[in-house]
């Protein structure tokens, strides 16, 4: 588990390959073992595949998305606010444990930020693709999670960048 964390890395060029069906079922498999407050399981995730929507989704925000029209796979998180106040932790972890499931398949992937995100001045990335999507109200999109097989190659994590000094022991230092 370590030597994974120490590689994963986020990948945002791709391979043209396609990802194959049975690993996006276990993605899928692997979100949907999530855990979530109450076991309440808030979450929704739509899978992307088709070229033309994720060109769609690729302009959410005008920075941070773009590379998105190169993926092969999307994977969008969504929450439902009606059914949870903490809707926003379960989409979180479910949208973290995508990525990891993905590094384990030897897939590469990359988290787009959409909650809280704009498109432009007057329209927020998640108003954009509710509009395009026709999702209700309380259908509030977290994340899209970009995935393929990897065309960059990323050194991986060292030990000597890893922040100790954010770590206590037992007390909270004085004076921080
Ligand atoms: C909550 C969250 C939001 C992120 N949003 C974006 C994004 O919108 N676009 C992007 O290219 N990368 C995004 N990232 C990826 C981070 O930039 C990346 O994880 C960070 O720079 C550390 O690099 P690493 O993942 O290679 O270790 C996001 C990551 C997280 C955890």
């Amino acid at each position: 588990m370590l030597d994974m964390l120490m590689k994963r890395r986020s990948i945002r060029l791709y391979q043209e390959k396609k990802v194959e069906e049975e690993k996006v079922q276990q993605l899928i498999k692997a979100a949907l073992l999530s855990p979530t407050a109450k076991n309440i399981q808030p979450w929704e995730f739509l899978v992307v595949t088709d070229e033309g929507l994720l060109e769609e989704l690729s302009k959410s925000k005008n920075s941070g998305s773009g590379f998105m029209k190169n993926a092969p796979l999307g994977i969008m998180v969504i929450g439902d606010s009606s059914k949870t106040d903490v809707w926003i932790e379960d989409t979180a972890i479910a949208s973290t444990v995508i990525l990891l499931a993905a590094e384990a398949m030897g897939l590469g992937a990359c988290w787009v930020q959409i909650r809280e995100r704009k498109h432009n001045d007057e329209v927020t990335a998640e108003a954009y693709i509710k509009k395009l999507l026709n999702l209700p109200e309380n259908k509030r999109v977290e994340a899209i999670i970009s995935i393929g097989y990897p065309a960059e190659e990323k050194a991986p994590h060292k030990d000597e960048e890893l922040k100790y000094d954010r770590v206590y022991y037992n007390q909270y230092p004085e004076g921080l």
